[in-house]
């Protein structure tokens, strides 16, 4: 704790390299600053505690500042181990102010290369906040947060805290004992915490998924917004995006020269789109591998070989998964790679490789060979290179997503959280999406930084398409 502010980042003296960039990051993130202007001495987050666990990048910096302009007191984790910018993470502590000495910013808790009990420890803090005051609103990338409050409030009303089971990994055995030692101190903690939460603003898939799986089973304790399915998030972020950082990830990471190489990409979804085409425009031969006749028949229409990733392994020199799934990548599918084959994922959870079974590989040894690459060393001699120990390789390899297409994804965050802030009673503990016409005023701030030039309807026009002058302009239905 200095003057106040409790925190646990790197290293503080960080700050000013980071505020430089974060400078250079507002210029880029113009849907962001628009809000600060739109709201400038309105703070519709006025009271708002939000509690938020998402990747402490630049990028998120210029998101935290946004929330606290607009009037929120913040509490920040990183939602992955590998993907906090340090010198973001401390200019968010010192803040725009303060000095190292006199932060005046924003209690964070993050840096790059924490452990899994860190990781969960910096979760626990972000969600703990001073004086018994919980947060009243929850920013999450991939549901964790939410999942310690649900279990915390489930094992609660228990009173008791279940033991592990053999299938549960290690990760979950953690989150067992993260929540055995909260019940122990304080029977009531995540009950107390969970009544006072308006909402959740979800970010990502793989936690949009997760907030479905809770509200079919009728356990969502609070109302959710899913961020990630705004058209101006999934269809930008999850794709523009990672043709963006995959590459820079493979090539910071390993320094290979794509061209000329088969790169097989596991999932064509929003992600897989964009990965398969960050890598074509490398000059890779890509091979996409998919479970869903329609994505598949795209890849086909995209000009992609549409194969199993068993029949292309033997001549695969790069394999990224963007599934969501589990087990995309067995250990049997690794012991049969090429000679230092790459291999990488780019969904959000490490499990889409089994990591665990390359670990218990009889004979298997690991070199490593720089932070977050990893070389695998099978008895045979052969050898792969794992990224980032199979989590999110863009973040933990490179800098995740650019600024302007970050700003997108932050923008249908801050609309979220003043939607779920100020008109919470209105909501039941569902799943929303925001409306068409908020999702347009997003892109259409981020359409005007880029020159571009729109057209407007006519009225006879709009009569004739049937919609208003002003939009929205497409049905809920489409596509996109
Ligand atoms: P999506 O649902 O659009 O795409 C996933 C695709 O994988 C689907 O088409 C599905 O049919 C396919 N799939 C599922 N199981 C498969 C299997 N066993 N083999 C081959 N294909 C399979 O989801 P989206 O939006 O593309 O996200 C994918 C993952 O990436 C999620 O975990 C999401 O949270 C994460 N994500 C990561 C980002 C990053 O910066 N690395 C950014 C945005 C999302």
């Amino acid at each position: 704790t200095r003057n106040g502010i409790d925190f646990a980042v790197a290293d503080m003296s960080l700050h000013e390299f980071g505020r430089k960039e974060i400078r250079l990051a507002e210029h880029e993130m113009p849907g962001l600053m628009a809000f600060r202007r739109e709201y400038s001495g309105v703070y519709p987050l006025k009271g708002a505690r939000i509690s938020g666990s998402l990747h402490m990048t630049v990028q998120t910096a210029v998101l935290i500042e946004t929330l606290v302009d607009l009037g929120a007191e913040v509490r920040w984790a990183s939602c992955n181990i590998f993907s906090t910018q340090d010198h973001a993470a401390a200019a968010v502590v010192v803040g725009r102010h303060g000095t190292e000495e006199e932060p005046k910013g924003v209690p964070v808790f993050a840096w790059k290369g924490e452990t899994l009990p860190e990781y969960w420890w910096t979760c626990e803090q972000m969600l703990t906040w001073p004086g018994g005051k919980g947060p009243n609103m929850i920013l999450d990338d991939g549901g964790d947060a939410t999942l310690l409050v649900h279990k915390g409030v489930q094992y609660e009303a228990a009173g008791v805290v279940p033991a592990a089971e053999d299938n549960d990994s290690d990760e979950y055995k953690i989150v067992l004992d993260t929540l055995r030692n909260s019940l122990a101190a304080d029977g009531k903690k995540w009950t107390t915490i969970a009544e006072g939460i308006r909402g959740v603003t979800e970010e990502t898939t793989t936690g949009v998924m997760r907030l479905y799986q809770l509200a079919a089973a009728g356990e969502l304790l609070f109302p959710a917004i899913n961020v990630n399915d705004a058209v101006t998030k999934s269809k930008f972020d999850n794709r523009y995006g990672i043709r963006h950082s995959l590459i820079d990830g493979i090539n910071r990471g390993t320094d290979v020269l794509i061209g000329g190489k088969v790169a097989v990409v596991c999932g064509y979804g929003d992600v897989g789109k964009g990965s398969a085409e960050s890598l074509r425009g490398q000059g890779a031969r890509v091979i996409v591998t998919e479970i869903d006749p329609i994505c598949a028949l795209q890849a086909a229409m995209d000009g992609y070989q549409v194969a199993k990733l068993e029949t292309v392994l033997p001549i695969a020199d790069i394999v990224i998964t963007t599934t969501g799934n589990k087990d995309v990548v067995t250990v049997e599918h690794m012991s049969q790679m090429k000679h230092q084959a790459i291999l990488g994922n780019v969904g959000h959870f490490d499990n889409e490789l089994d990591m665990a079974g390359l670990q218990r590989y009889p004979g298997i040894r690991r070199n490593n060979i720089k932070p977050q690459v990893d070389e695998w060393i099978f008895p045979t001699g052969r050898t792969i290179i794992v990224l980032s120990e199979g989590r999110l390789m863009n973040l933990g390899n490179a800098t995740g997503h650019p600024s302007f297409v970050m700003s997108n994804s932050f923008s249908n965050q801050v609309i979220a959280q003043i939607e779920l802030f100020t008109k919470h009673e209105e909501y039941d503990n569902e799943v929303f999406r925001l409306p068409k016409v908020l999702d347009e005023k997003v892109a259409r701030i981020h359409l005007e930084a880029l020159g571009g030039e729109l057209t407007k309807l006519t009225k006879e026009q709009a009569e004739y398409i049937d919609v208003d002058v002003e939009g929205p302009f497409k049905a809920d239905h489409y596509r996109y």
